[in-house]
């Protein structure tokens, strides 16, 4: 994978092309802007945990069906991915009342919403990023209904599959951001998921986990960028497993037959097979779900099911 020119320079990241057509490689920033560019500064650190983050939000949600520009990470702060045409409407998702949102209804910061908020902006720097309706991306001509209801709905799973994500990581997702782009006419999720583009609070003291320690110079911000990274990179959520464990065909299972044997008495004549097995449930923490698989067939060869004897099946959550 070679680096070759520089396509775009954004305010938190930039893009390159590369020797592989179609694919460009973001380099994250530690620089951070706020209010429009109006606030500045650097956040040391930050390019690494969003690409790091980035990275690992992204192979979550494909795992769980989401389709996403993301191909690999490639360095601390680099990430290779597809090139997207972009479209250039922001898509927020706003769980709890904060920021614009607090100020437009009149909501106590922190409201929880009824249900989760689409809201839509117009991605362009000189207008100040506005607020749109429906209508004014028809009347651009932004985005087709359909591909906004495409996103529409993207991002609503994604909230689905995120949310419960980070409370297992003792972090509510109050709100975020996510963008969308077309490769080969297809609508893929592009851009970043990191503190920059969401915000986060700490489930048991509430503290501010994300970009607006920045904006409001709540201080301790790298030490936060951190911590969010330090709290995604955990293998948290632990695995749930089933096995099933019966006797092998052809071998000799008396509670089975001693079953048979009462159910026909019972009446019960169309029985003509019955074997009895095992059904055992199991949870591993601090495995990925590959690795897990790979050790509880190992336990299943070791202690959970005679293999001479009896059949096993494995079954992730
Ligand atoms: N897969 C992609 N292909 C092409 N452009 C992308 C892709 N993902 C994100 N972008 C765009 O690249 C830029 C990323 O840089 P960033 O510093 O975040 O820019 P900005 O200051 O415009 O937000 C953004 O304009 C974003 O829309
Ligand atoms: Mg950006």
């Amino acid at each position: 994978m070679e680096k070759r020119e520089l396509i775009y320079e954004g305010k938190a990241k930039k893009v390159y092309a590369t020797d592989q057509p179609g694919q460009v490689i973001h380099e994250f920033k530690d620089e951070a802007t706020a209010f429009d560019g109006k606030k500045r500064g650097i956040i040391a650190g930050k390019g690494k945990v969003n690409a790091m983050m980035s990275d690992i939000i992204f192979r979550y949600l494909e795992k769980h069906g989401i389709k996403t520009h993301h191909l690999k990470l490639l360095s601390e702060n680099e990430i290779l991915t597809w090139w997207l045409e972009m479209i250039p409407v922001e898509i927020i998702v706003r769980n709890y009342a904060a920021g614009s949102l607090a100020k437009r209804l009149g909501y106590p910061e922190r409201t929880e919403m009824k249900a989760p908020i689409v809201e839509y902006y117009y991605k362009n720097d000189e207008l100040g990023d506005p607020m749109l309706a429906r209508e004014h991306i028809r009347e651009l001509g932004l985005a087709s209904d359909e591909q906004l209801d495409e996103m529409t709905s993207i991002a609503l799973r994604v909230n689905e599959i995120l949310r419960p994500y980070f409370e297992a990581r003792g972090l509510i997702l109050a709100d975020f951001k996510l963008e969308f782009g077309l490769r080969e006419g297809r609508l893929l999720l592009g851009d970043e998921f990191s503190p920059d583009v969401c915000r986060l609070w700490d489930a048991e003291t509430g503290e501010i986990m994300d970009k607006d320690r920045f904006r409001r110079d709540l201080g301790k911000v790298e030490e936060t960028y951190a911590e969010v990274l330090r709290r995604v990179s955990e293998e948290k959520a632990g695995v749930a497993v089933a096995v099933y464990v019966s006797p092998k065909k052809g071998i000799l299972d008396p509670a089975g037959q001693a079953t048979l044997g009462a159910l026909q008495s019972l009446g019960y004549d169309e029985v003509r097979e019955v074997r009895i097995g095992k059904y055992i449930t199991l949870r591993l923490e601090g495995v990925e779900a590959d690795k897990a698989e790979e050790r509880v067939r190992e336990m299943c060869e070791r202690l959970l099911a005679n293999p001479i004897i009896e059949d096993y099946r494995v079954e992730m959550e």
